[in-house]
């Protein structure tokens, strides 16, 4: 199992996880973006996975890095 983990208040917005991953993310009503059928927990949105997929490249083109992927 995989978990995402998103830094929802250091999200900018830009839009790149979403873009390159919109399997697994969205564009929240605030402007920033969110994991798709995610938990929050706190500032933070978690999501479990099988496996990240592409999770994975959005986690490293966030300019932010708000973006975790633990395997
Ligand atoms: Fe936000 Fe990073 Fe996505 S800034 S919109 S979580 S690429």
């Amino acid at each position: 199992m995989a978990k995402i983990i998103q830094e929802h208040d250091k999200c900018i917005g830009c839009s790149s996880c979403v873009a390159l991953c919109s399997r697994f993310w969205e564009m929240a009503d605030d402007g920033k973006a969110r994991p798709i059928n995610s938990e929050k927990k706190g500032q933070n949105y978690e999501l479990e996975l099988e496996t990240p997929g592409c999770s994975k490249e959005a986690a490293e083109a966030c300019p932010v890095q708000c973006i975790m992927v633990k395997e």
